[in-house]
């Protein structure tokens, strides 16, 4: 089943109550989509600010997104009073997650805002993905994009990118924060494809559009094998990989890797590019298989769709690449006007496989304020 659906936000009672609402014009709209990475960044140097181990580099999606929706609520000036509903919409249940770590994150934000803060007081924050959670997508890449740019904006008073931007919110200063929420949400910044350098210190963060989304649109059909929840964390996987023997191997071979794969992007070269992010993505689960517990987020049907589509490669049936996340679904890389032809042979192959058919997109931004809205936010679903 091919599928993609935006349907309007699930809202728990308990954590958004009527008596809350205020003024639409309170409420500021972040979208952020979340980012398949091609370079991967696998490990930290400096766990509490997610520092990363090595530069990474991504490909921005289109589809798979959050959707935040933020306020001031002016009745409740103790941050411990953010008001935070998480839906699920994907699947049409509500899933009200942990807000330990949002709100942790959200009260560090506003002390980084301080310079800035217009209207202060604790947040109502409506947020929801198009896509499931821990299914081979980044859900906290773009969550944490979504609920930084949401943030800021209901702070600081600002509606627009732009009107960050014009106040000295950078879209670095953005990612540097979003980065502490979650590390890969840094990239979701920007569209196209984003290069996110180690630096020296967590100060001297680049994050950094290398080529913008109508450089070189590609697709992105993630197959969704298996929806469970993963065993093991990102979190866990990141601090497991440094007692693997090959992560100084895989270490001091990456800066070549990820100067090969921009070559590759900026030539267009799809077979080099494919190479590329197969031994990449290969590579860090090894890491991960050899690391201490060992740990593997690959399934039987990865191995089986693996198998499959290097068959499908070698008879010339498919033109398409395949990279992994902390996950067993894969996201298959291949040129648009492949992208049905090849979700009909996947189809074929893997009956009960659901494909989200992705593509390269454009980051960041801030819609503007509707009428659908409000009514999500007042009455939920
Ligand atoms: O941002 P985190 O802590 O969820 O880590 C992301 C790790 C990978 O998705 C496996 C790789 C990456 O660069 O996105």
């Amino acid at each position: 089943m091919v599928e993609h659906r935006t349907a309007a936000p699930h809202i728990s009672e308990s954590h958004i109550s009527e008596s809350h609402v205020s003024e639409p014009l309170d409420a500021v709209i972040a979208f952020a989509p979340s980012n398949i990475a091609l370079i991967k960044y696998w490990g930290k140097s400096d766990p509490d600010q997610n520092w990363p181990a090595n530069d990474s580099l991504s490909m921005t999606l289109n589809r798979a997104a959050t959707r935040t929706i933020a306020r001031i609520n002016r009745a409740a000036n103790d941050s411990a009073d953010h008001q935070l509903g998480f839906g699920e919409t994907f699947t049409n249940n509500l899933r009200v997650r942990d807000m330990t770590k949002p709100k942790k994150f959200l009260e560090q934000l506003r002390v980084e805002l301080k310079p800035w803060l217009r209207h202060d007081g604790a947040l109502e924050i409506v947020t929801t993905n198009s896509f499931p959670s821990a299914c081979g997508i980044a859900s906290s890449a773009s969550g944490y994009a979504a609920l930084t740019v949401a943030a800021a904006g209901a702070w600081t008073g600002q509606t627009s990118i732009e009107g960050l931007a014009g106040i000295g919110i950078s879209k670095d200063k953005l990612a540097n924060w979003a980065r502490q929420g979650s590390g890969s949400a840094c990239r979701s910044m920007h569209g196209g494809f984003v290069r996110w350098v180690r630096g020296e210190t967590a100060g001297q963060q680049v994050c950094e559009q290398i080529f913008d989304e109508h450089h070189w649109p590609l697709a992105d059909l993630i197959v969704v094998l298996d929806s469970k929840q993963k065993q093991v964390s990102s979190t866990e996987g990141h601090s497991r990989a440094f007692s693997s023997p090959l992560m100084n191997i895989r270490l001091a071979g990456l800066e070549e890797r990820l100067k090969c794969a921009s070559a590759a992007i900026r030539n267009k070269d799809l077979e080099q590019l494919g190479q590329i992010i197969e031994a990449e993505a290969l590579e860090m689960h090894a890491v991960m298989m050899t690391a201490n517990p060992p740990t593997q987020y690959f399934s039987q049907g990865t191995v089986r769709f693996i198998a499959w589509l290097r068959q499908a490669r070698a008879t010339g049936s498919i033109a398409a690449w395949f990279t992994l996340d902390a996950g067993p679904n894969p996201h298959l890389i291949c040129r648009p006007e492949d992208s049905l032809q090849i979700a009909e042979k996947i189809r074929g192959a893997f009956p009960d496989a659901r494909i989200i058919m992705d593509s390269t997109g454009s980051g960041v931004s801030m819609p503007r304020w509707t009428g659908e809205d409000r009514g999500g936010v007042a009455h939920g679903h």
